[in-house]
């Protein structure tokens, strides 16, 4: 679809940065693009992140984008820049872990950065860790939490949250959500840390998208509801797209 938003995750939990989207934007339209049979990105090398997001950017293009979101943390980190040196025409806006709103908002209190292995790891991650820096801050690599949400095993999900992050019960105040999956699970994060503070970088992406949009005369003028078509690149389209509508529905509900 022409004059469309791009918006790209390793699966449905990109959703929780369109949820923000489309607050701020409601009435452009958007193309998500699913792409759950490389999921999870968390572990993959940089080479790897970088021809997969190579390939989707071709794609949200060749369907005619206007602007590309890149509503993954792990993406961001390893292939932004080389995505916005290739892609220089068209603005490409990328979500990062919310650690500078910790060192604006809540510096003193100590925090737990959860993120995949791969955010934690990267080199641009590590920049706005040593800038921002509150010295209280624990980081906890997520291994295989993402792809634990993606499948929805509820059982699995309680499971693996106690015993791996467990042990910071009662010792942080602050949890960034580091991975957009992440926020889909908060209530479950919470019942195993107590009563944290959480910190999500995506409703300040969502600003920052709108206002590029309208510093370049993108905004969409004509409709007046917006579309939003869902893409999955596994052979479990049905699925993921029902759990993308459901995420969708239920987050827009909480907020009213
Ligand atoms: N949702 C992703 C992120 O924000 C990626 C999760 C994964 O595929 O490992 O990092």
């Amino acid at each position: 679809m022409q004059n469309s938003i791009g918006i790209f995750d390793s699966g449905i939990g990109g959703v929780t940065v369109l949820r923000e989207i489309l607050k701020v934007l409601p009435k452009e339209n958007y193309i998500y693009y699913s792409d759950s049979i490389n999921n999870p990105y968390g572990d993959k090398s940089d080479k790897e992140i970088i021809e997969i997001c190579d390939e989707i950017v071709q794609n949200l293009m060749n369907k005619g984008c206007k602007a590309i979101v890149i509503a993954c943390n792990t993406a961001s980190a390893k292939a932004v820049q080389f995505l916005r040196n290739k892609y220089y025409t068209i603005p490409i806006i990328a979500i990062e872990p919310a650690y500078k709103m910790v060192y604006d908002h809540n510096y003193n209190d100590s925090t737990l950065v959860l993120a995949t292995k791969g955010t934690i790891e990267s080199e641009k991650f590590n920049l706005l860790y040593q800038k921002y820096n509150n010295y209280k801050t624990y980081l906890c690599p997520c291994v295989g939490l993402a792809d634990i949400i993606e499948e929805g095993n509820q059982e699995k999900l309680e499971k693996y949250l106690k015993s791996n992050i467990g042990i910071y019960a009662g010792k942080v105040h602050n949890v960034v959500l580091g991975c957009t999956h992440y926020p889909l699970v908060q209530q479950e994060i919470k019942r195993v840390l107590g009563n944290v503070k959480f910190f999500n970088g995506a409703s300040r992406l969502a600003i920052h998208l709108k206002e590029i949009l309208e510093m370049q005369n993108l905004i969409n003028q004509e409709s007046e509801y917006g579309k939003i078509t869902f893409i999955d690149t596994s052979n479990q389209q049905y699925r993921k797209q029902k759990r993308f509508y459901q995420f969708l529905k239920e987050e827009i509900k909480n907020e009213k």
